[in-house]
């Protein structure tokens, strides 16, 4: 079959990147969707085994770091379009070891760049025009104070390892635009929830918690704010975007939905108390303040305005639904947790809070 396009995702055995192709498998048959992941600590092929056996899917195994495995992916499958998640993606992990975020996040993404301005010019592959897609996050633009929330327009000020490793790479992938004129679209979005996020971020991670009784750490006074967004209505915004945002230029997503840290995790006590049957309080006891994160961003909130006036784009879920639901999956998935959080996991997971 001659397919329209043939989309690069790369990434898309973590978190975002499983749901974003399954997404574009199910919707869009017509497309061939090859997705390129390291399978890292945060990668699984188990995120994807209800869609893996699609006609129209194929997975290769590279880093992106590898230029010879990236021209490779491009000749094979005469890739016309990119949309690129891979990335390192914990900040906790990034504050204690900023170089894999540096290789990755920074010259990964370079790579892929390069690849594709070589490719495309060098290969009429698509009649629609290519696409060069960035999945970055809110948090290059900083932190804001109690007031006011971050548009497209709001200047750079990254203040972890993570954020400045995906803001130097939004500036390579605008600066590849300006100056060789490659398609690029980026994409900012709020911190994600959802099924299939690895627990070692806030949500699966006190889920997990919960479930076997273990100490709820909450940093600091728990009082820092994050807008969280259900992580189907993060694929379906790149999916709006990618195909009808406009070249050259970015777009916020987010659903206006700031919660602090520590009322987050006291209303996840109390769903779990229902659904585990335990008595009401009774997981809320768990919770445990432990140190500061070094930098601690105080909130992040955004502001999508342009992503609904212009692409007419909204979030399909109310959070307590969402949060229903990926508690859910949680509960009924207890073997991808044990499989995920088992060696090296383990390992770096109880150093991190012996050192707390
Ligand atoms: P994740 O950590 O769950 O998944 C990252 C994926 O990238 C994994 O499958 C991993 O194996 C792969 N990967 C890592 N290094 C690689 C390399 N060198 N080569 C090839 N593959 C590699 O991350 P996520 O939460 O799904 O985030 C995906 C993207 O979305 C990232 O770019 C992240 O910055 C961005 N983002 C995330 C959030 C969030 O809340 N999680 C919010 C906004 C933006
Ligand atoms: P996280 O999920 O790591 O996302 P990010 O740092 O990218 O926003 O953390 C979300 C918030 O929760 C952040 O303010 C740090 C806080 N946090 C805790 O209080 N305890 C934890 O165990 C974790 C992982 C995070």
């Amino acid at each position: 079959m001659a397919y329209t396009k043939n989309i690069l995702i790369t990434g898309g055995a973590g978190f975002i990147g499983s749901h974003l192709v399954r997404l574009m498998l199910n919707k869009y048959p017509d497309y061939r969707i090859i997705n390129l992941d390291k399978l890292t600590y945060a990668g699984n092929l188990k995120n994807l085994t209800d869609v893996e056996s699609a006609p129209n899917y194929a997975f290769v195994k590279a880093d992106i770091c590898d230029r010879n495995a990236i021209n490779d992916v491009f000749e094979k499958y005469e890739i016309t379009d990119v949309i690129h998640l891979a990335a390192e993606s914990h900040v906790d992990r990034s504050i204690e070891g900023p170089m894999e975020f540096v290789m990755t996040n920074v010259v990964g993404t370079v790579n892929l760049l390069q690849a594709a301005k070589d490719f495309w010019k060098l290969n009429i592959v698509s009649s629609g025009g290519n696409v060069f897609h960035h999945v970055s996050t809110d948090e290059v633009y900083g932190s804001l104070g109690a007031e006011g929330l971050f548009e497209e327009v709001t200047p750079y000020d990254p203040r972890s390892p993570y954020s400045s490793s995906k803001a130097s790479s939004d500036h390579f992938v605008r600066a590849f635009h300006h100056t060789y004129g490659l398609p690029i679209k980026i994409s900012n979005c709020s911190n994600n929830y959802g099924s299939h996020q690895f627990p070692e971020k806030l949500i699966p991670l006190m889920i997990n918690n919960i479930v076997h009784k273990k100490p709820l750490p909450i940093y600091g006074k728990g009082d820092n704010i994050r807008d969280w967004l259900w992580v189907v209505d993060h694929a379906s915004a790149i999916d709006r975007i990618f195909h009808d945002g406009r070249l050259g230029e970015a777009y916020n997503v987010g659903g206006l939905n700031e919660w602090t840290n520590i009322d987050l995790v006291k209303y996840l006590c109390k769903i779990m108390d229902q659904k585990l049957g335990r008595a009401e309080g009774e997981s809320a006891e768990l919770i445990t303040y432990v140190t500061d994160r070094a930098g601690h961003d105080m909130r992040y909130a955004i502001d999508a305005t342009k992503l609904e006036t212009e692409l007419n784009w909204r979030p399909s879920l109310q959070f307590e639904e969402g949060l229903d639901k990926t508690v859910d999956w949680y509960l009924e998935n207890a073997e991808w947790i044990d499989e995920v959080t088992s060696g090296a996991y383990r390992d770096y997971y109880e150093n991190m809070y012996q050192d707390r």
